[in-house]
C-alpha cells in the first residue's frame, strides 16, 4: 500500500509538533510548506525530524519547501499559516492579518491538491475555515476546523484534576465557535458514563468551564505565543481518524446546513470522521441553557464571517 501524503502549511511552533507526531505515529510522508522567506526553516526542521528517525525507527519520510508543487497529490493538509495571538490578544482580532494568508493558502492547495481532506487551524478559527472552504469550493466534508477537539481536552484535564480521577475516564465535549463564548456541554459530560454533575458542585463546574473557555488566553499569557503541543496533538486526532477510517465522533467545526439551526456558518459540533471526511453531524439533545449559549455563540461567529465576508477577494 503506497504510503500517505501529509502536507503541513505553516513550519511554525504547531507545524514542527505536527510533523514529529506524524513522524512518530508513522501516518505517512510529511511535507513541511512555508512562505518563500523561511524556505530553508522548513528544509532545517525537516531535516531534523529525518535525522531523529535513526533513533525511533520511524519509516517516515519529511521534507521542507516553499514550493506548493511539492504538495502535489496530498491526502490530508493541515494549515497553521497565520499569526497566532499575543498577550492582550483576542483570536478575533487576527481576523485581517490572516485572511489574506488563508485566501493564499485556499488557492493553491485548490490548484494543487483539490482532493486533499483539510483540517484549518489557523485563528479566528471558524471564520477562517468558512473562508477556506468558500474560496476553494471543496465539498463541505473535505474541510473541517479544529477547535472542539483542543477545547474539549483544557476541560477535561481541568475536570480530571478537580476529581483526582485518571483523564482516561473523562468524556467531556465543547461545541460553538472557537471563542471565549465556547459551550462546554456539561448535560453530556461524565466520567465512565457517571454524570459530572452528580461528582461535582454547581460551583466548582462554573469555575472549570470560566477557566476552559479562557484556556488559550491563560497560556498566551504564560508564554508570549499561542499553545502548540495540545493544538497539534488535537490536528493529528482528526487526520488519523481520517486516514484510519476510525468514524471517530469529534467535536469539530463543520458547515452546517440547518443542523442546530444555523445556516451557511462553520462551527463546532459533534461530528464523525471516518475515510470520507466528515461522514456526519451528530444531533444531541442540549439543555435550553446550551441551546441559549450555543446561539450566543454561533452570533460571535457569524460577526467574524461577516468581516470576512466584506473584504473583497
Ligand atoms: N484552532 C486552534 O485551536 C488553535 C490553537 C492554537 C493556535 N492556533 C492558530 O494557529 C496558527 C499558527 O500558530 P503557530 O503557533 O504555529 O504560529 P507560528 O507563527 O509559530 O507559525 C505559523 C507559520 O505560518 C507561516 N505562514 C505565514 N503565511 C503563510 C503562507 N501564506 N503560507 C504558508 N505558511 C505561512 C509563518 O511563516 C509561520 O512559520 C495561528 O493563527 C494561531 O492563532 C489555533
Amino acid at each position: 500500500m503506497a504510503k500517505k501524503k501529509i502536507g503541513l502549511i505553516g513550519a511554525g511552533n504547531i507545524g514542527g509538533e505536527l510533523a514529529n507526531l506524524l513522524v512518530a505515529k508513522q501516518l505517512g510522508d510529511v511535507v513541511l510548506f512555508d512562505i518563500a522567506a523561511k524556505e530553508n526553516f522548513a528544509k532545517g526542521k525537516a531535516l531534523d525530524l529525518e535525522q531523529s528517525t535513526a533513533l525511533s525507527g520511524s519509516d517516515i519520510r519529511v521534507t521542507g519547501t516553499s514550493n506548493w508543487e511539492d504538495l502535489a497529490g496530498a491526502d490530508v493538509l493541515i494549515i497553521t499559516a497565520g499569526i497566532p495571538r499575543k498577550p492582550g490578544q483576542s483570536r478575533d482580532d487576527l481576523v485581517m492579518m490572516n485572511l489574506p494568508i488563508i485566501r493564499d493558502v485556499a488557492d493553491n492547495a485548490k490548484k494543487h491538491c483539490p482532493n486533499a481532506f483539510a483540517i484549518i487551524v489557523s485563528n479566528p478559527l471558524d471564520a477562517m475555515v468558512y473562508e477556506y472552504w468558500r474560496r476553494t469550493g471543496a465539498p463541505a466534508a473535505k474541510v473541517v476546523g479544529m477547535a472542539g477537539v483542543l477545547d474539549s481536552a483544557r476541560f477535561s484535564l481541568f475536570l480530571a484534576r478537580e476529581l483526582n480521577a485518571s483523564i482516561k475516564d473523562i468524556r467531556a465535549m465543547v461545541l460553538g465557535g472557537h471563542g471565549d463564548d465556547m459551550v462546554p456541554v456539561l448535560s453530556n459530560c461524565t466520567i465512565t458514563g457517571v454524570p459530572i454533575q452528580k461528582l461535582l458542585p454547581q460551583d466548582k463546574l462554573t469555575s472549570i468551564v470560566d477557566r476552559t473557555r479562557k484556556g488559550g488566553g491563560e497560556i498566551v499569557n504564560l508564554m508570549g505565543t499561542s499553545a502548540f503541543y495540545a493544538p497539534a496533538a488535537s490536528a493529528i486526532a482528526m487526520a488519523e481518524a481520517f486516514l484510519l477510517d476510525q468514524k471517530r465522533l469529534l467535536p469539530c467545526a463543520a458547515y452546517l446546513n440547518g443542523e442546530y439551526g444555523f445556516k451557511d456558518l462553520y462551527m463546532g459540533v459533534p461530528v464523525v470522521i471516518g475515510q470520507g471526511g466528515v461522514e456526519k453531524i451528530l444531533t444531541i439533545e442540549l439543555t435550553t441553557d446550551e441551546k441559549g449559549m450555543l446561539k450566543k455563540s454561533a452570533d460571535s461567529v457569524q460577526k467574524v464571517v461577516d468581516i470576512v465576508k466584506a473584504q473583497a477577494g
